[in-house]
């Protein structure tokens, strides 16, 4: 094919691509199929495989790029991004309200826009014109300090719903300019939240507080590739000239404008004239808020007439145009009753707060976790204390405080941590460093209550109905002393449990076959390794191809996989070396459960090439480069020789390097040597 062909051939995919993505992530309303647009995805892939020249950074392809080298660079905000002031009530509302139609002065009548206050972390976009006409993304810029923000542009190029370029067509329809800014909204949504949470606390990591900051957080880590994963979220709200000034008359204006250029700008939005109307919406807002999927902490009311905006002017640090109307957070107070402590399936003893129910948020709350002994000593907590307690975008609610006043007056009795399992009995130890107890009984009736249901829940092996209720039977009944017993299950087992009829059991037996179907990874997951979460459960599955492979792996050789280090194949080694948990293997695999997944394909690009190392990389260290080099089947020498395919060179290269121009021997750098391993 000629070169101009495959050119349009590839623009054309490029093009379809970004009209299914911002179907898919920006309106939510995909019309084809995940396989579908996976499929011209791979297609876009194999083109761009062939023609490595005709990539651009735009592509649909390189959302995930090279790491930023070290830190992120400050760059200095076209206009100070400022913050607002908050109100809280009706009457500072209607206050604030009062002065800006005073200011305006008579008879100038005055529409707002009200918005939703998007808890998330401030983000601006800059797009510049590209010689075919279209916005290419530039950079990504975190508020910073206000003045100056820090260039996190390549991990706001993973964020889906960030176009990486507009087509000028699109920017004419939009009625922008190819040169200009967007301001607006990192977050993370709920549902990405919990799942990153669950993937933490499988790793034993402690689950972050909020998607606020696990969003923030996410944005300034050194690796796109794990931003990638964490599905964050962008909505704009300003439409800025590069020197920061509005683009448009109104702010109404503006919004239009960046949903017609394709970004993601939340629908909630409304024109509104009356206070009394301004009233209604917050209300509304603040009852949906609990069913939005992503957090808001309020609702932003701005002056929609930029001319306006720019009569009215600044004080110190927050517009006189715009304010935050916040609403209160979701917190209560209660009492304390009990505070009881909790078996997980790894072994790891939670004590929870049992409460005084309490209403938070439409939500009654009766128990909040403590995560350990060491946060009740913080809070300084005593049975019987009054407490306050958030429900945050977690579901689990904690509690933050000890209220100690007046009307609520102070526990009396100080919580003795457990020495022994409260569930078996058996001694709890706690490792150095490490922040919790644990029942040292690999046999402990709670732990395998909670492997049960850890192993039949809904992103392991899916076995719908084996909830907390027919677990508890079947333990109490001896049915199951395994996780193996479950597939040795049969109707007349099942129908000996209370309120389970022939249709329940049939359906549940149904489940339980099917898991059989479920790909190693879940398997592996499964099993409850510590510190084997979903992804590391898969990035084995795929670097071993099969339970045997992992089951005999040394240490050294699990960790060959990307992001398992030493804490985690000690783990895994300590598992498979246990004979209960050899048997448990067995028991499975004689079940039929899946024991095989596809190997992903060894790669071989710098097979039969030689790389001599020398001097300090900017991002690898030695052995990073090293390892990177031998898993794509190339070797690493320690001298230059005539035979030496390549050396890479960094910082401070000595000798070899000498040794490389005086036998003619190719030097490269990191970001080649990088590239070739692409
Ligand atoms: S306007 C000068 N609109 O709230 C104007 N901000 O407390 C300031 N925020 O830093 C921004 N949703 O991070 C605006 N619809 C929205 C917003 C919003 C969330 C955040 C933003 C800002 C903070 C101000």
């Amino acid at each position: 094919m000629a070169q101009t062909t495959v050119a349009k051939q590839i623009e054309a995919l490029r093009e379809t691509i970004r009209y299914h993505e911002h179907l898919y992530y920006v309106l939510d309303t995909p019309e084809i199929s995940d396989a579908e647009f996976d499929a011209l995805m791979r297609e876009l892939q194999a083109l761009e495989k062939q023609h490595p020249e005709l990539v651009t950074p735009d592509s649909p392809t390189q959302r995930v790029g090279g790491k930023p080298k070290e830190g992120f660079a400050k760059v200095p905000h076209s206009r100070a991004m400022l913050s607002l002031d908050n109100v809280t009530s009706e009457e500072e509302l209607r206050d604030w309200d009062r002065r800006v139609r005073q200011l305006a002065g008579p008879g100038e009548e005055i529409s707002y826009v009200c918005e939703y206050k998007l808890d998330g972390l401030s983000m601006a976009l800059r797009y510049q014109e590209a010689s075919d006409g279209a916005a290419r993304l530039v950079m990504g810029l975190t508020r910073g300090d206000g003045m100056v923000g820090e260039d996190v542009t390549t991990n706001v190029r993973t964020i889906r719903s960030v176009p990486l370029s507009i087509s000028a067509a699109k920017l004419k329809k939009a009625h922008l300019p190819a040169n200009f800014e967007v301001r607006g909204e990192v977050v993370m949504p709920l549902a990405a939240f919990q799942k990153a949470n669950e993937e933490r606390e499988a790793q034993g990591l402690a689950p972050a507080a909020n998607p606020r900051n696990f969003a923030a957080g996410t944005i300034r880590t050194l690796e796109p590739n794990i931003v990638a994963q964490r599905r964050l979220d962008f909505y704009a709200y300003f439409a800025l000239t590069p020197t920061g000034e509005n683009l448009f008359t109104e702010q109404s204006e503006a919004l239009d404008a960046l949903t017609a250029a394709g970004f993601r700008v939340n629908p909630h939005r409304e024109a509104i004239l009356s206070f009394n109307k301004l009233m209604d919406y917050i209300n509304r807002a603040e009852q949906d808020r609990a069913a939005l999927g992503y957090e808001i902490d309020g609702v932003v009311i701005k002056v929609s007439s930029t001319a306006l905006q720019q009569r009215l002017g600044y004080t110190g640090r927050a517009p006189r145009w715009a304010v935050a109307y916040k609403f209160t957070a979701r917190a209560g107070i209660t009492q304390v009753e009990e505070i009881r402590v909790q078996v997980g399936r790894t072994g790891k003893l939670t004590p929870v707060a049992v409460l005084t129910p309490v209403s938070i948020g439409g939500t009654t709350v009766s128990r909040a976790t403590l995560h350990n002994a060491d946060e009740i000593e913080r809070l300084g907590l005593l049975i019987g204390d009054w407490v306050k307690v958030e429900r945050g975008g977690d579901v689990i609610p904690k509690v933050v405080e000890v209220v100690d006043d007046k009307e609520h007056p102070r526990g009396h009795k100080k919580f003795q941590f457990p020495r022994h399992c409260p569930d078996c009995g058996s001694d709890i130890v706690r490792t150095e460093g490490e922040a919790d107890y644990r029942c040292v009984n690999a046999d402990c009736p709670a732990r395998l209550r909670e492997s049960l249901l850890h192993f039949a829940s809904r992103g392991v092996m899916n076995i719908e109905g084996l909830g907390e209720a027919v677990v508890a039977q079947l333990l109490d009944r001896k049915l199951v002393r395994s996780i193996a017993d479950l597939y040795k299950l049969d109707m007349a087992a099942l129908l000996s449990l209370e309120r389970i009829g022939e249709k329940t059991a049939r359906s549940l037996l149904h489940e339980i076959e099917e898991s059989k179907k479920a790909p190693l990874n879940r398997v592996l997951f499964g099993l409850g390794i510590r510190f084997v979460g979903e992804r590391t459960a898969q990035l084995l599955a795929e670097e071993f191809g099969s339970m045997d492979a992992i089951l005999s792996a040394s240490q050294e050789e699990l960790e060959r996989v990307n992001e398992v280090g030493p804490k985690v194949s000690q783990s895994i080694r300590e598992f498979f070396d246990e004979e209960k948990n050899r048997q448990l293997v067995e028991h499975l695999r004689k079940a039929g459960l899946t024991f095989t997944a596809e190997k992903r394909k060894k790669s071989s690009q710098l097979e039969g090439l030689t790389f001599v190392l020398t001097g300090t990389l900017p991002n690898l260290t030695r052995e990073d480069a090293k390892a990177k080099i031998e898993a794509a089947g190339g070797r690493v020498s320690g001298s230059v020789s005539k035979k030496t395919s390549y050396v890479v060179a960094g910082e401070e290269a000595g000798s070899k390097l000498d040794k490389a121009h005086e036998l003619k021997v190719p030097v490269i750098d990191e970001a080649k040597l990088l590239e070739m391993l692409e």
